[in-house]
């Protein structure tokens, strides 16, 4: 059977999407993006991990982030992503701003995995060919390596820019430390950090608590949101039980034993104050995070269209009162 072809929705503008600019740079990311790292592995239907892609375009969220090894298996959501940049989206290259990352285990031998030269330039040109890109708009080193000399590891990142294989570099998951060395060291070879990437989310606060929202705010940097649901805890998923294809029972990042007595109190009493907001504890835990100006997007996985529809809606409502906030706090505390 052939393929319709894709055209993007003319209104994906035009359809509540906001955007907001990455810390001091020219470039603007939808306040909502989407993240490959479950769900469009090769263990997933390509079909639906193409109509959740189109959706997300459709409806304004221009920025897909993904790694070397999201999947399962390794490089199975780029090769996914690849494909589908191939068959409907290259028309729309332009319009997109596609991530990627190294870091993390990889493939084996020396050179796999952490901070070198070596690994970051192998990789990112595996990236490229798995998605059929002459480059990508951002590439962050995933992890700090202790070992590897940091200038060795941002160097790397200063070269790949001017090789023309990504337009901009950010760091994901660095210590507070190292994060300031290197927005001064990228700064001062005219590389600025664009992104900070880490994991904020209502149960997880280490980047205000760390001072790395502030210390990205304070240095031009945007930072941006992962695991924004707690990997599916901030939502209504596992009130009642866990459902047989949620990413704790399919085995992913989610663990059984995170699903403790004491999160779930937490995710009841917090789903009821969503509920009286009129929102899905999903759209409010979105809110939450956006409620804060320095956060310069959240990055959802879903592993349906529905989730993204739910997700999209948290937009609608982003402020909270006083006194929503400090009983958010006190429940989360
Ligand atoms: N830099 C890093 O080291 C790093 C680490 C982790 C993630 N990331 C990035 O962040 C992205 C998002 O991470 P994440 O997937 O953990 O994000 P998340 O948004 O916290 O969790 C996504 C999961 O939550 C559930 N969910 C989403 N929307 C829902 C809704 N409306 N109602 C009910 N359940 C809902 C789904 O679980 P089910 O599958 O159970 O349906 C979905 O797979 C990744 O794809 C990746 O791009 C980066």
């Amino acid at each position: 059977m052939i393929e319709p072809v894709y055209v993007a929705s003319e209104s994906r503008y035009d359809c509540g999407m906001k955007y907001r600019r990455a810390g001091k740079s020219g470039v603007l990311l939808p306040e909502i993006s989407l993240g490959l790292w479950h769900n469009f592995g090769d263990v997933d239907t390509l079909a639906v991990s193409k109509e959740k892609i189109h959706y997300a375009f459709d409806h304004g969220i221009t920025h897909i982030d993904l790694a070397n090894n999201y999947g399962p298996s390794y490089g199975s959501a780029e090769e996914t992503f690849g494909q589908i940049m191939k068959k409907s989206l290259a028309p729309y290259r332009d319009e997109l701003f596609i991530s990627t990352k190294a870091g993390h285990d990889m493939w084996p031998g020396p050179y796999g995995e952490w901070g070198s030269r070596k690994y970051l330039m192998a990789s990112l040109n595996q990236s490229l060919r798995r998605m059929n890109l002459d480059y990508v708009d951002i590439f962050y080193t995933h992890r700090f390596d202790p070992v590897t000399p940091l200038e060795e590891t941002l160097q790397a990142l200063v070269d790949i820019v001017r090789q023309g294989k990504a337009l901009y570099v950010g760091i994901s998951k660095y210590p507070a430390e190292a994060a300031a060395f290197a927005y001064r060291y990228l700064k001062d070879r005219d590389v600025p950090c664009l992104l900070y990437q880490g994991r904020y989310n209502m149960l997880h606060r280490e980047p205000e608590s760390e001072g790395i929202l502030q210390q990205a705010a304070e240095n031009g940097s945007g930072f941006i949101a992962f695991s924004p649901l707690a990997q599916g805890l901030l939502t209504d998923r596992y009130l009642c039980g866990i459902p047989d294809d949620s990413r704790i029972a399919r085995g992913g990042h989610l663990k059984r034993d995170e699903l403790t007595e004491d999160v779930l109190k937490k995710v009841g009493l917090l789903n009821n104050v969503a509920r009286r907001r009129g929102q899905t504890l999903a759209e409010m835990a979105l809110a939450w995070l956006l409620k804060d100006s320095r956060v310069t997007s959240v990055i959802v996985g879903a592993s349906s269209v529905q989730q993204l529809a739910d997700n999209l809606k948290a937009l609608q409502n982003t402020t909270f009162s006083a006194e929503e906030l400090r009983e958010i706090d006190e429940i989360i505390s």
